[in-house]
């Protein structure tokens, strides 16, 4: 106890406590410092512009230019964002191959990872939308009522009633939403690819969105119990119309001719 408070009183004990002050402020600064951590991520996202770059020349730049800038063969892909991207290569639309009327969906090529690579070097390229998160596309908890209701004004003129599809002019079609990711589906509302308008937020909020994927989630699952009955393919009033047509007038002719057909066999008699 002596010895302690004899060296408290040391000359050169405020300098001690002060320097290791001073290594314990500066050590816990360079353990908690955002800075270290930002240019750690900054090199490891630099790297993945690195290797989406590599993959673009290969597998892209033939069609879209070295640079993004576009050839006669592709368009521009300066400032279509992270989200175009994800769901052009995302759904196997790109790359493209045949040319036709309308780039298909078909087989994925890349993987996930090199589709995030790929996204990153053209959003690099200029700004756009980025690709939603799992919290903004996520139908849980969205207000299904509304979505039908949104998608009955904003969509189904292409789409059809419950999203089926439908043709449109020069050989083109909106296509059948059955089974498309709700990612994917954000992504088409953001981007608007090809003959689809954009919905960017400004028109269609991004709590809508999550309306409208709960709304072709709830419509297009095996689980959902139809309250009308016999759903009839879901095509809307056409299809419901042509049945009521052909069932129900038919159902009155057949009465018809059943009871002339009496009527004049009771005559006979
Ligand atoms: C054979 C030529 C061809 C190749 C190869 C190709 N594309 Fe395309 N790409 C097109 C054409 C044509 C369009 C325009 C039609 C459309 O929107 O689908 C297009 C459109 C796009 C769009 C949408 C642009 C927008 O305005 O929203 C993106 C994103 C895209 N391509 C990315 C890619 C990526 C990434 C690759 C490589 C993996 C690739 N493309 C390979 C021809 C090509
Ligand atoms: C003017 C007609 C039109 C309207 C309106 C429209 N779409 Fe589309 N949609 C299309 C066309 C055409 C395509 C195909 C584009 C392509 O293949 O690149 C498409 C593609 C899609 C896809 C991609 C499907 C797939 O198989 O990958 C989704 C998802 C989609 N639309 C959702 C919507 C939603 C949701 C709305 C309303 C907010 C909407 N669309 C409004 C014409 C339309």
């Amino acid at each position: 106890m002596k010895k302690l408070s004899a060296r408290r009183r040391h000359p050169l004990a405020a300098v001690v406590v002060l320097l290791l002050a001073l290594a314990a402020t500066g050590g816990l600064y360079t353990a908690f410092a955002p800075a270290s951590k930002a240019k750690a991520d900054d090199s490891a996202q630099s790297l993945t512009i690195e290797e989406g770059k590599k993959l673009y020349e290969v597998g892209c730049a033939s069609c879209h230019g070295t640079g993004g800038q576009g050839t006669t063969d592709g368009p521009s892909l300066v400032g279509v964002g992270a989200a175009a991207v994800d769901f052009q290569v995302g759904t196997g639309r790109m790359p493209a191959q045949q040319p036709g009327a309308q780039v298909p969906r078909k087989k994925v090529i890349y993987s996930q990872g090199e589709i995030d690579q790929l996204a990153a070097y053209i959003a690099s390229l200029g700004a756009g939308p980025n690709v939603p998160t799992k919290n903004e596309y996520s139908p849980e908890g969205a207000d299904i009522a509304k979505g039908g209701e949104l998608f009955r004004t904003n969509c189904a003129q292409c789409h059809n009633f419950t999203g089926k599809g439908g043709a449109l002019t020069h050989g083109k079609f909106a296509p059948d939403l059955e089974g498309v990711a709700p990612r994917h589906i954000y992504e088409a509302m953001q981007t608007g690819p090809q003959n689809m308008p954009s919905f960017p937020d400004t028109t269609l909020s991004s709590k809508n969105k999550k309306d409208i994927i709960a709304y072709l989630n709830a419509v297009n699952s095996d689980e959902t119990v139809n309250p009308g009955g016999l759903e009839l393919g879901g095509l809307g009033p056409v299809s419901e119309g042509l049945f009521a047509w052909i069932f129900g007038l038919g159902a009155l002719i057949a009465v018809a001719v059943w009871v002339a057909a009496r009527t004049a066999k009771a005559k006979k008699s």
